[in-house]
């Protein structure tokens, strides 16, 4: 079995790879094979969100699934694929091959020293097909290296907007104002997150609606706020702070039965 049940931890210092020396690590690894990588991207959110909003979500939620499980948490990966947010200020994206390659090799790096269940907490839609590629290279080359565990390693993305629990509440509380980029779901986190957040909200003309994507330059034309249909006016703390606890719950669940499956 990968995964021995850990103690859930008052706090998340137990829990950050950052913190731990490489002896605690091997320690770990004698009872549990699993590792959680935060990933995120670093994009405009609109005209009030913050350009963080997907990496502060998915390093939240993250954080708190290694606090309630008591699996290791690495260094959160900020930046993901955001080509189509390029024709913003403040957005710095990673081409899909980049990121391909920057998974890939920080997997493998994990895999080399006996990590075999690695559990992606995902908070940008734009990164899951390069992530789910970057997975297939890795099987492929921890088996064409003969990596002592190739056989024993999985990987999974888990999106925590996607998650049930999640997107009920957004469905209650926001319609279909909740829109598709910039949502006041994630605009709620973020709130809770930051403080200094909430000063920036403030009632907004509808956005535009959603639609498709074409690239940068398409995307400012058809979402010139950098909205798709999404009313962040709506976004508040309390809300952030009852969306995070229902996604750590959800992908907690998700994450042991991810670590206990043959
Ligand atoms: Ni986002």
């Amino acid at each position: 079995m990968a995964f021995k049940q850990l103690d859930s931890f008052n706090s998340t210092e137990e829990i950050r790879l950052a913190l731990r020396s490489w002896p605690e690590v091997d320690e770990y690894l004698v009872q549990n094979k699993g590792v959680i990588i935060p990933l995120g991207s670093t994009e405009q959110h609109g005209p009030t969100g913050a350009i963080g909003t997907d990496a502060l979500t998915a390093e939240a939620v993250a954080l708190e699934v290694g606090r309630r499980t008591g699996v290791l948490v690495t260094p959160t990966q900020s930046f993901g694929m955001a080509e189509h947010h390029l024709g913003f200020a403040g957005t710095m994206s990673l081409k899909p091959d980049t990121l391909l390659a920057l998974i890939h090799d920080l997997v493998i790096s994990l895999i080399r020293n006996g990590f075999e269940r690695v559990f992606v907490v995902n908070g940008h839609g734009g990164n899951i097909a390069t992530v789910k590629s970057a997975f297939s290279m890795v099987y492929a080359t921890a088996a064409s290296q003969e990596l002592p565990a190739a056989s024993k390693v999985r990987c999974k993305i888990a999106n925590w907007f996607m998650a049930g629990p999640v997107s009920r509440q957004a469905k209650e509380l926001y319609g279909d104002q909740e829109g598709c980029h910039a949502t006041p779901s994630e605009i709620s986190i973020t709130m809770h997150l930051e403080p200094s957040l909430l000063e920036k909200q403030k009632d907004l003309p509808r956005a535009s609606p959603v639609g498709p994507i074409f690239g940068a330059e398409d995307f400012r034309r058809r979402y010139p706020d950098g909205r798709m249909g999404s009313n962040p006016f709506l976004a508040k703390a309390d809300h952030g702070a009852s969306f995070l606890e229902k996604a750590a719950i959800a992908l907690s669940d998700d994450l042991i039965q991810f670590l206990n499956a043959p």
